[in-house]
């Protein structure tokens, strides 16, 4: 019997199949654990899953010196030091495809919303604002025939531009290893532009000042992938100085934002709390991915759902 740390309560009865075979050891907190605490979890731990909001690094590694699986509750790795963990031998995992259509609906949900304001028209009725019908109340953008940018040819930016597509959008995909200017060219055309790539040196701030001056000034930004993507200053003053025409945020740099960072006050901002794939369906099939992976490594075997090192 070996033992897994897990740094959150999970659910579905993925941990209690876990608990059937090995020992485990569960944090208790809503809140994660510091680094400090994630060490005492998982100092003689023989496996851990993470979650998002860990950062599994050489210090980690160093302190748990018993590790050979870390099993991502994500289908992003980018809070593990994944270059570090192989030259360890420690295999690394995480969770595809079941959070492929939840994450897709979330990124289909903020465009469309941030297209026709609606997190702001629920905040107008709320507050007592709206006097009467009137032709010109809340504008929004149409979506059949307008330009859809996708950054990122994955799972989830491909889910994302099928529902596009549905609602008679064009859609244009950008892969990292497109043609020197191709970036440039879809921020220039498109009237709408979705993050779909992982967080990696060469993607951090991708969107920053000086590719939003690229975009259209009514463009919308949507993000669901991961905040460090996105200079999150340099979009509040691009909205706040009409150079964009709105945002749509599932991820920030960084989560949670501090109530006063500047970002907040932007006028065209629908922000939500990165749910992306919080479907009770998606979560729960991730954990039995992260289960598998880590029944999987304890047992000698590769992972069923490893990252891959770049
Ligand atoms: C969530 O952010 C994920 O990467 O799965």
């Amino acid at each position: 019997m070996s033992l897994c740390a897990i740094t959150r309560a999970l659910p579905g009865t993925a941990v209690e199949r876990l608990g059937r075979v090995h020992e485990v050891r569960l944090w208790p907190g809503e809140m994660p654990p510091s680094s400090d605490e994630l060490v005492a979890l998982a100092h003689d731990a023989d496996a851990l899953i993470a979650l998002v909001t860990d950062t599994v690094d050489a210090a980690v590694f160093d302190a748990c010196p018993r590790l050979r699986a870390v099993a991502n509750y994500a289908v992003g790795f980018d809070n593990i030091a994944v270059a570090e963990a192989a030259a360890r031998g420690i295999a690394v995992g995480n969770t595809p495809d079941v959070l492929t259509d939840a994450t897709a609906d979330l990124a289909f949900a903020l465009l469309a919303a941030a297209a026709r304001q609606i997190a702001q028209a629920d905040r107008y009725v709320r507050e007592g604002r709206w006097r009467t019908w009137s032709p010109q109340l809340f504008l929004g953008k149409p979506l059949k025939g307008a330009r859809l940018g996708i950054v990122g040819p994955g799972r989830i930016g491909r889910g994302v531009a099928d529902r596009a597509e549905g609602y008679g959008m064009d859609v244009t995909v950008f892969d990292q290893g497109d043609p020197a200017g191709t970036f440039e060219r879809l921020l220039a055309e498109s009237d709408f532009v979705s993050l779909h790539c992982p967080l990696t040196p060469e993607t951090r701030h991708i969107i920053d000042e000086g590719t939003l001056a690229l975009m259209k000034p009514d463009a919308i930004l949507v993000n669901t992938a991961r905040g460090g993507l996105v200079d999150l200053v340099a979009v509040a003053a691009a909205l706040g100085e009409g150079r964009l025409g709105g945002a749509a945020l599932d991820v920030t740099d960084p989560e949670p934002l501090p109530l006063d960072h500047p970002i907040l006050t932007a006028p065209h901002l629908t922000l939500a709390p990165h749910i992306g794939s919080a479907t009770r369906q998606a979560r729960e099939a991730m954990a039995d991915l992260a289960v598998d992976n880590i029944l999987a490594a304890l047992a000698g075997c590769a992972m069923p759902h490893p990252v891959a090192v770049a």
